[in-house]
């Protein structure tokens, strides 16, 4: 619709609809009754984009276009011809640091700011529905799009995703969670099934979902392009409406990611409100026709048109519009100075200092040699479908600059990236580039050498092949730590990269992720110590590709990926397998040094209460980021050695105490239960360990917590040890079972034998049905079917 779009004749003729009386009256009826009014037709068009980025109005009844657009760290209005394809060319928009490194912040209260700030640019520029946040778990490193993604672990991305959403939204534009459920590759993203058990796919893949969706109330979410265990996640009716809506109770609309619907009439059915973008024309007709001949039942259509309607509604509504007038939000802009400053500090709290021997922080004094085009060329977000056209761009040189003493400073560029002038490129030589890097060292105190993954190597839409640095760069580190061992490195790269020689020969390595466009500055921040650095892994770098989980089953082949790795992704696997790694999740260093006493965890009705005395022990303000992992080694089922429950990102000025209380609820002590199909809390000796990352664990308490009951009916399926361990059933079987259970070793042979093979042996003198049929009655008893 006009109102919402600042420029219709950009965006393509014909899609003014509905004055603004007919608007108001539309937003004066509910969205059910608006509905009602609608012709088949009608109701199948609204259900379907108009074009790439607007969904349909209806003028006679008022119902205008809205605009969606991408997302997540920033706004992608896309100018022109508004299809997919001119991915560069949006309005300018602030370029926050992408989910890489929002992820490392481990910050709630920060990200929700992001998401106020987001949601201002987005009001700004008539957006109704922000593409994002996306909160899929990274299972592989190689993931081309972990940059998008917030963690491996999903206590992580749900925190975390909530938080960006309700900013977000609090600014009245709404966010579209994605990608639902399990898109944790690009190869093959829009045919693969991904193949995942029960357990792993409630307990890591949907989990961050299902918190977000409780939590924070999304307005939409997107369906992701793969299928789910054979099914296509924009046709999966288990997904989109029993779990989804039935048991987490979404309220919002379901939209499929671009060009992820393959039948959209299974798709209505299913629970997909909006297939994205426009079919022109073509499936609203198959939804017609599915009508018409009954396949559909008209209700389905009713409900997603109904949620559609809802949508456009609440987006209409974020200007107080409720009577009508302009929805426009005419010449509101937002500050983009003070966007571009939240963009810097938000990144500088991204930045994880993997190690130091004590060279950072720089003083201004100290002679730097700058080494690598990163710092003045930055690589601050991935490509895709994300990349924000930013208001300005910081280079970590001219930050460095900022900070340091006149004339401290050189640069040389050591090799050359893919962006640049290819007249400048060709002007010297690799060799060349090396020496006159090699020669910067040499003359200065501190080389700070900037390697990272040119963005050709990640992308959406494409896997990586490795986690190794580009060799050159590699190389060109041996050669300057030969000239000056005084080595720090500063990483850009959206997946993580094997460290090996980064590590053996410098002595500090920051990982600078992508930063977003004031990530040079930010960095600059941190090199210097005008900022602490306080950002934690929320993934684990593990010493080598082969090491980690999902290694024999990335990405899968002829259209399945198994998940064959179960719960056990990120550092549940290396913790479990007891494998060494190179950071593990949740560590990140800092210039001061914190110490944790005095945990005290107290089991209540809801969870867990803990808390712990958190002590700033240097001599400089600083932030620890403090994590309560629970574990349950008596478990009945598989489980991982920690799970994060809870975290908090605390400020401690220099010398200061403060006691950290946090809470792990206890939901998130459940387990998913198989059998009962439901979430459990199994009863045993919990241990409660609280430190500053998952393998650096400062205190550790056990406490009994109480199970929840779970009550299963016995049958003659039921195993011989089942059936004894219940009192009253063991009597019913007992008679003709004696021989056997007088002896202990027979016992043990065939105790988890079911209970109907046994008593149908020879000389058990019962018959087997009948005592099948006291089980039954003693079920009934118990109110068990
Ligand atoms: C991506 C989504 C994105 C959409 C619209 C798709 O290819 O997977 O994340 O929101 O395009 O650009």
């Amino acid at each position: 619709m006009t109102d919402l779009q600042p420029d219709a004749t950009e965006n393509g003729p014909g899609r003014t609809t509905g004055g603004a009386p007919g608007v108001a009256a539309m937003l004066a009826l509910l969205p059910e009754e608006v509905v009602a009014g609608l012709t088949l037709e009608e109701k199948a068009s609204l259900t379907s984009g108009s074009s790439f980025w607007f969904t349909q109005g209806v003028s006679r009844a008022g119902i205008p276009e809205v605009l969606l657009t991408d997302g997540p760290h920033g706004v992608r209005k896309q100018r022109g011809g508004a299809d997919h394809v001119g991915l560069a060319d949006s309005v300018p928009a602030t370029c926050f640091p992408p989910a890489v490194a929002l992820g490392s912040t481990f910050d709630p209260d920060l990200l929700e700011r992001v998401g106020v700030a987001l949601g201002e640019e987005a009001a700004a520029e008539g957006v109704g529905v922000l593409l994002g946040p996306g909160i899929n778990i990274k299972r592989s490193p190689l993931c081309g799009r972990n940059f998008e993604y917030l963690s491996e672990d999903p206590f992580v991305s749900g925190v975390l995703g909530a938080a960006l959403v309700r900013g977000l939204q609090s600014q009245g534009v709404g966010a579209s969670l994605k990608h639902f459920a399990a898109n944790n590759q690009e190869a093959d993203r829009m045919r693969v099934s991904a193949d995942v058990d029960e357990r792993p796919l409630r307990e890591i893949y949907l989990r961050g979902f299902q918190r977000v969706v409780t939590e924070a109330e999304p307005w939409t979410l997107m369906c992701s392009y793969n299928k789910i265990n054979g099914t296509y996640a924009s046709q999966n009716r288990w997904l989109l409406t029993d779990v989804l809506r039935g048991e987490w109770g979404f309220t919002g609309l379901v939209m499929s990611d671009w060009g992820a619907v393959d039948d959209r009439v299974a798709g209505v059915a299913a629970g997909l409100d909006l297939e994205m973008p426009s079919s022109e024309g073509r499936t609203d007709a198959e939804v017609v026709a599915a009508v018409r001949d009954g396949s559909l039942a008209e209700a389905a259509l009713d409900l997603a048109a109904t949620r559609v309607v809802d949508l456009v509604q609440k987006a209409l509504r974020r200007d107080g519009h409720d009577s009508g007038g302009s929805h426009r939000v005419e010449g509101a802009g937002y500050d983009v100075d003070a966007h571009h400053a939240l963009a810097r500090e938000v990144a500088a709290r991204s930045v994880v200092l993997l190690e130091n021997d004590g060279i950072l922080p720089l003083a201004p004094t100290t002679r730097v040699a700058v080494i690598g085009a990163f710092a003045a060329q930055p690589r601050y977000q991935g490509a895709g479908s994300s990349l924000i056209n930013p208001t300005r761009l910081d280079t970590a040189l001219d930050g460095m600059r900022e900070h340091a003493a006149e004339g401290t400073v050189t640069y040389a560029a050591g090799f050359v990236l893919g962006d640049t002038d290819p007249a400048a490129a060709a002007a010297q030589t690799g060799e060349e580039l090396v020496r006159e890097a090699v020669a910067a060292a040499a003359a200065s105190d501190v080389a700070v050498l900037f390697l990272g993954l040119p963005a050709e190597l990640e992308s959406e839409g494409f896997d990586r092949a490795d986690i190794e640095l580009p060799a050159e760069q590699v190389a060109l580190l041996g050669a300057v730590a030969d000239a000056n061992p005084r080595v720090v490195v500063v990483l850009s790269n959206g997946g993580v990269v094997r460290l090996g020689e980064v590590a053996d020969r410098s002595a500090a390595v920051v990982e600078g992720w992508l930063l977003g466009q004031a990530g040079g500055t930010a960095v600059a921040d941190v090199l210097y110590g005008a900022v602490n650095p306080s950002g934690r892994l929320a993934e684990t770098i593990p010493h080598r590709l082969q090491d980690s989980p999902a290694y024999l089953d990335f990405p899968g082949e002829r259209g399945h990926v198994r998940y064959g790795e179960g719960l056990f992704v990120g550092y549940r696997w290396y913790d479990a397998r007891d494998l060494d790694v190179a950071h593990p999740f949740g560590h990140g260093l800092s210039y001061t040094t914190f110490e944790h006493s005095g945990l005290s965890v107290t089991p209540d009705a809801e969870g867990l209460a803990v808390s712990v005395t958190v002590t700033n022990t240097g001599e400089r303000d600083g932030r620890e980021v403090v994590q309560v992992y629970t574990g349950l080694a008596s478990s009945d089922v598989a489980r991982p050695p920690r799970e994060l429950k809870a975290f908090g990102s605390v400020a401690l000025a220099a010398g200061e105490s403060r006691v950290v209380e946090l809470r792990v609820s206890r939901a998130d002590l459940a387990c998913w239960d198989i059998r009962a199909g439901a979430w459990v809390v199994e009863g045993g000796s919990y241990a409660v360990e609280v430190g500053a990352s998952s393998r650096d664990i400062r205190g550790s308490e056990t406490v009994a917590v109480v199970g929840d009951e779970v009550a299963m009916p016995l049958t003659l399926e039921s195993s011989l040890d089942e059936v004894m361990a219940d009192p009253e059933a063991a009597q019913l079987v007992r008679e003709g079972l004696s021989r056997f259970l007088d002896d202990p070793d027979m016992v043990k042979l065939i105790g988890s034998a079911p209970v109907g093979r046994i008593l149908g042996f020879p000389g058990t003198g019962v018959v087997p049905a009948e005592v099948g049929a006291r089980l039954e009655r003693l079920n009934a008893e118990r109110g068990l079917t």
